[in-house]
C-alpha cells in the first residue's frame, strides 16, 4: 500500500492504473462502517483508493473539528489489511488555498434538516468531495446511506456538475443492539450506550408501523418522538422521499425516514430507507 500525502505523490501512482478506480473518502477513525465500504470498494474495482482528510471546511465554528478523533496509525493498519493500493492522507496546505473558487448547497435540499441545523456544513462537504472525486479519477464512489442527506447532494453535485463517476449508496452497518456506526459514537459513556439506541428503535417502530398500513407521515412522526424521549434533544424527525421532498404520506419504494439527536455529548443521526 502507498501511503500519499502530496498531490504529486497520489497522481504518480495513479498514474499506472489500468482498469477501473473504486474510492472510499472518509474523515478517518475507521470502523467496520468504512470497512464494508471499502471491502465493497474492493470487490467492485481494479483498483482501491481510499482518502482520510479531516475536512476543516465542513466543521461549523463552535463544532468539533479540534476534537474530532484522529486514529492515522489504526487506519493505516486497517486499510493495509483491506488490499487498499493508495491511503491519500493530504496535508491541509495541499487540498486548499486561499480565496478559493467555491461551489455551495443547492439552496432548498442544502438547507433544510442537517443543512438548517449546520447552515454551510454542506458547501464545504461538497467541496471537499467535488476535489477529491477529481483527484481520486474514480470510476466508483462509495458513500454510506447513513449521511443519506450527504449523499443525495453529491448524487445531485455529480449529475449537475456533468462529473464522470459513478456514486454508489452503500447500507448503514449497525452494531449488534442496532446503534448505527459512527466515529462520534465513542463519545458515549455511561447510560448514553442504552439511550442512544431510542434513535433505530424509533425508525423500526415506524417501519413496524408502515408495514401495518399506517402511512401518514404526522402520525408516525408522533409515535418516533414518543420512542425518542429517552435522547436528551431530538433536532428533528422527517419523512422525505428519496430527493428529500417532504412527504405528507410514505411512499413505499421512495421515502427515507431520518432523525436527529443529542444523547451526551454527540449529536446523533440515523435513517430508514422504506
Ligand atoms: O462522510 C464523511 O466522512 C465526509 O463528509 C466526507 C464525505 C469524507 C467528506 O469530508
Amino acid at each position: 500500500m502507498i501511503i500519499a500525502r502530496t498531490i504529486d505523490e497520489l497522481q504518480k501512482v495513479k498514474r499506472e492504473f489500468k482498469g477501473s478506480i473504486g474510492f472510499v473518502p472518509t474523515m478517518g477513525a475507521l470502523h467496520q462502517g468504512h470497512l464494508s465500504l471499502i471491502h465493497q470498494a474492493k470487490e467492485e474495482n481494479d483498483h482501491l483508493i481510499v482518502s482520510v482528510f479531516v475536512n476543516p471546511t465542513q466543521f461549523l465554528e463552535g463544532e468539533d473539528l479540534d476534537s474530532y478523533p484522529r486514529r492515522e496509525d489504526a487506519d493505516r493498519k486497517i486499510c493495509e489489511l483491506a488490499g487498499v493500493d493508495i491511503l491519500f492522507m493530504p496535508m491541509i496546505d495541499q487540498m486548499y488555498e486561499k480565496d478559493e473558487l467555491c461551489i455551495g448547497a443547492p439552496a432548498i435540499r442544502g438547507y433544510i434538516l442537517e443543512g438548517e441545523k449546520r447552515p454551510g456544513h454542506f458547501d464545504g462537504m461538497l467541496q471537499v468531495v467535488m476535489k477529491l472525486l477529481n483527484l481520486s479519477g474514480a470510476t466508483n464512489a462509495y458513500f454510506g446511506k447513513k449521511d443519506a442527506q450527504q449523499l443525495a447532494l453529491i448524487t445531485q453535485m455529480v449529475r449537475n456538475y456533468f462529473m464522470d463517476v459513478n456514486i454508489i449508496p452503500c447500507e448503514i452497518v449497525r452494531d449488534e443492539r442496532g446503534l448505527a456506526l459512527s466515529s462520534r459514537n465513542m463519545y458515549l459513556h455511561g447510560d448514553e450506550k442504552e439511550r442512544a439506541l431510542c434513535l433505530s428503535r424509533s425508525l423500526k417502530r415506524a417501519t413496524k408501523m408502515v408495514m401495518a398500513g399506517e402511512h401518514n407521515a404526522e402520525t408516525i412522526k408522533k409515535e418516533m418522538l414518543n420512542v425518542l424521549s429517552d435522547a436528551d434533544e431530538v433536532e428533528y424527525v422527517a419523512i422525505v422521499d428519496r430527493e428529500f421532498n417532504a412527504l405528507e404520506e410514505v411512499e413505499i419504494g421512495n421515502t427515507i425516514i431520518l432523525v436527529a439527536a443529542w444523547v451526551g455529548k454527540p449529536r446523533l443521526i440515523d435513517n430508514i430507507w422504506i
